[in-house]
């Protein structure tokens, strides 16, 4: 039986007070389900002086637990459906909102963009903030948005750290940094808190920052995932419609098997690869010019023709991408004529010409 049968059934084995199963409540009850492999949360709404309030969570946790493939549940119970800033649904779970959904968020943006690596720090935190930026400088409205639950990197990059978004109504108002609309768990939470977050935490806190979060749509989302293939990435392909990723490596075999493996993720769960960019690719003396291959070149640039995806641009190791990131002022918000500054925007270009091609 396939997963929406099973959930069908088993919201039909509920029994409400008044004999009704679950699954055909008037008004409906069961809002939405989201499964994540074996991940599934389910908002309910029951008013707050529903007696249902009392055991139906637990109830419908327990059998959900009952279908094989989920092993973890998490039930958010609301008071009224979400109204504002709810993303669009599809014909086919408008007409049946009991039923597993893929929900949308971050539709009013031409293009949303993960950018991945397999590997930890090889640079995917600054290859995000330089690209948005070279994009916003191309005139495109861009919002950034750091996803990295467990080390979020945005607001010290961006010289925002400590700073909190202002609230409207019940959502949150991104941070406008460097002309661009910013957001990062690290503005809500102290950030050794962030840390510690597993599974249906993060997930939820994925979720929270995409659906209470006023993002002004525009015509890129760029989205700074952590390293590896874990639970971020599985809710964001669940969470919302990518329009795909840009892998970051180093040029390094190591490296280039993670990214690799990063690419492979995403195949997997059916999201485009649009590119690879590598990143310190060599290093360009400041007074010689001439150019040191320190972890060996070319490495990405043979893997994404490996790997059949395009190669979108190298990025020297350059002094000044470092500081940008510690100062809060990335390198490509400083108006400099540097190797790394030609370099992300050609990459900005490639990217744009990528998504005009597809
Ligand atoms: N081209 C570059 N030249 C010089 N320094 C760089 C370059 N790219 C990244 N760095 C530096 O390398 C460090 C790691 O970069 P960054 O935080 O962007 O990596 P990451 O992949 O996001 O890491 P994590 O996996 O921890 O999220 C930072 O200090 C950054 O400033
Ligand atoms: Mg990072």
């Amino acid at each position: 039986m396939d997963i929406e049968k099973q959930f069908e059934s088993a919201f039909a084995r509920i029994a409400l007070p008044n004999g009704q199963p679950l699954s055909s409540a008037e008004p409906e009850i069961v809002h939405g389900c989201v499964i994540n492999n074996d991940f599934a949360k389910i908002t309910l709404i029951l008013p707050e002086d529903s007696p249902l309030r009392g055991y139906l969570p637990a109830q419908v946790e327990a059998e959900v637990k009952q279908i094989e493939q989920i092993g973890r549940v998490a039930i958010e119970v609301l008071t009224d459906p979400p109204v504002e800033n709810e993303p669009p649904q599809t014909s086919a779970t408008q007409s049946a909102p009991q039923q597993p959904k893929r929900t949308a968020y971050l539709q009013n943006y031409e293009a949303v963009i993960a950018v991945a690596s397999g590997k930890g720090g090889v640079g995917k935190s600054t290859v995000s903030v330089n690209l948005a930026l070279a994009l916003s400088q191309k005139g495109y409205k861009v919002s950034l948005f750091d996803a990295d639950i467990y080390g979020p990197s945005l607001p010290i990059m961006t010289g925002r750290r400590g700073e909190k978004p202002s609230v409207s109504g019940n959502h949150l108002l991104p941070i406008e940094s460097f002309g661009m609309h910013t957001l990062s768990i690290g503005n809500l939470v102290e950030e050794n808190n962030a840390v510690i977050w597993r599974g249906p935490m993060v997930h939820q806190a994925i979720e929270q920052l995409l659906r209470d979060t006023k993002w002004p749509g525009g015509d890129f989302m760029i989205i700074d995932l952590p390293p590896g293939t874990g639970d971020v990435q599985l809710s964001l392909s669940q969470l919302c419609e990518l329009t795909g990723s840009v892998i970051v490596s180093t040029p390094q075999d190591v490296a280039l098997i993670d990214a690799i493996k990063a690419s492979q993720m995403f195949t997997k769960v059916e999201i485009d690869v649009l590119g690879i960019v590598e990143n310190m690719s060599f290093f360009a003396c400041p007074k010689c010019g001439e150019e040191t291959p320190i972890f060996s070149r070319h490495g990405a640039e043979n893997a994404s023709a490996q790997m059949n995806t395009q190669f979108l641009g190298a990025i020297p190791i350059e002094m000044d991408v470092r500081k940008g990131g510690d100062d809060g002022k990335p390198l490509m918000a400083r108006n400099l004529d540097s190797p790394a500054t030609v370099a992300f925007n050609k990459i900005a270009d490639n990217l744009v010409k990528v998504l005009e091609e597809g």
